[in-house]
């Protein structure tokens, strides 16, 4: 349903986005889980068509969101990081608005938004002035407005910040009673946010896709293993045999380091320490030991910025 390739983003000298490729299948919930400024903002406005990537291509139902806009912007719903309220209008006047630019026919515009509202719980608020929402009545008729025109697609780019504990829980219940009938692919950078909502998750950092898993798999491969790089000078021999029969290694691979002759990338149960035992298998065979050190994934290095609490964000951040 939705197809990414290959999409970089820069802005003057930074590169925001770098080579991002995903699908999304349809009825899928995705969760895009990134630190703030990993690019998960700028991704979602090129695959909502507000924006051109600098390379690559992103496809919404086979349509391509810049060669073919108005066929991809049909299908796709999108809650920006603000949701764009006009704060004289009632709810029920905006939603009819949304519903006018998006092409729903004027004849059915009267029930589409007495629909929406139903669906989002805000019917009770259809007459009250947007400017005088609370904000998380305020991210209902976010949501509201990216259904309006009842999307195959919703993009949803970080739909529980700034919400309390209670209102993130009904936003979540929301999002899940959303999908099936939609595709969705919400941003986040909260780690609880993907594991209670998503089926998959895409992991991006610095613009780059660092991993690409279930939210169960994901926390498995963190949990499950550490990886150490050993640099060796082994002559014409080939350690990596060796290594292997250290107490503790589960797994040892050539490193692909560009540059790099006798790298090792070598893997062992969480929390033991074989790098003593390393280095004496290196040293008793006569081998030079050029270096040994814990390799930090960068998937773990995510996990390690993002948060793992649920704060709901102070008001001055937005
Ligand atoms: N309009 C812009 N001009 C220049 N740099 C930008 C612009 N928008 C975003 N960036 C930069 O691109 C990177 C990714 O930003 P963004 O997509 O907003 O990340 P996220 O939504 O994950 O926090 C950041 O380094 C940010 O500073
Ligand atoms: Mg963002």
């Amino acid at each position: 349903m939705i197809d990414v390739q290959h999409i970089t983003k820069r802005y003057g000298r930074v590169t925001a986005v770098d080579d991002v490729s995903f699908r999304v299948e349809r009825g899928e919930i995705l969760g895009f889980l990134g630190p703030n400024g990993a690019g998960k903002t700028t991704t979602m406005r090129i695959l909502t068509g507000y924006m051109p990537p600098s390379e690559g291509r992103a496809a919404i139902a086979g349509f391509d969101t810049f060669d073919q806009p108005i066929e991809a912007k049909r299908r796709t719903g999108y809650l920006p990081e603000t949701p764009p309220l006009y704060p004289d209008m009632t709810v029920r006047e905006y939603l009819d608005f949304v519903g006018r630019i998006k092409g729903v026919p004027p004849k059915q515009r009267k029930d589409r938004v007495a629909e929406v509202m139903q669906r989002v719980h805000i019917t009770d608020m259809a007459a009250r002035h947007c400017a005088k929402l609370s904000k998380g009545y305020r991210q209902r008729v976010g949501i509201a407005q990216a259904l309006i025109h009842n999307p195959d697609v919703l993009i949803l780019d970080e739909p529980t910040a700034g919400l309390d504990p209670k209102q993130i829980i009904e936003t979540r219940e929301l999002i899940r009673s959303l999908a099936g009938d939609h595709t969705i692919v919400l941003s986040t950078h909260i780690l609880p946010e993907v594991s209670q909502t998503c089926q998959r998750v895409v992991i991006i950092n610095k613009g780059r896709v660092v991993a690409v898993d279930t939210p169960q798999n994901l926390i498995a491969r963190l949990k499950g293993a550490e990886t150490m790089f050993v640099q060796v000078d082994a002559g014409s021999e080939d350690a990596a045999v060796a290594l292997e029969r250290v107490p503790g290694v589960t797994r040892v691979t050539v490193s692909e380091q560009p540059g790099v002759a006798g790298g090792y990338e070598v893997e062992s149960d969480r929390g033991v320490d074989v790098r003593r035992e390393l280095a004496r298998a290196v040293v008793t065979r006569g081998w030079g030991l050029l270096e040994l050190r814990p390799m930090r994934m960068s998937l773990e290095e995510v996990f390690l910025q993002v948060t793992t609490e649920e704060k709901p964000e102070e008001a001055t951040r937005a």
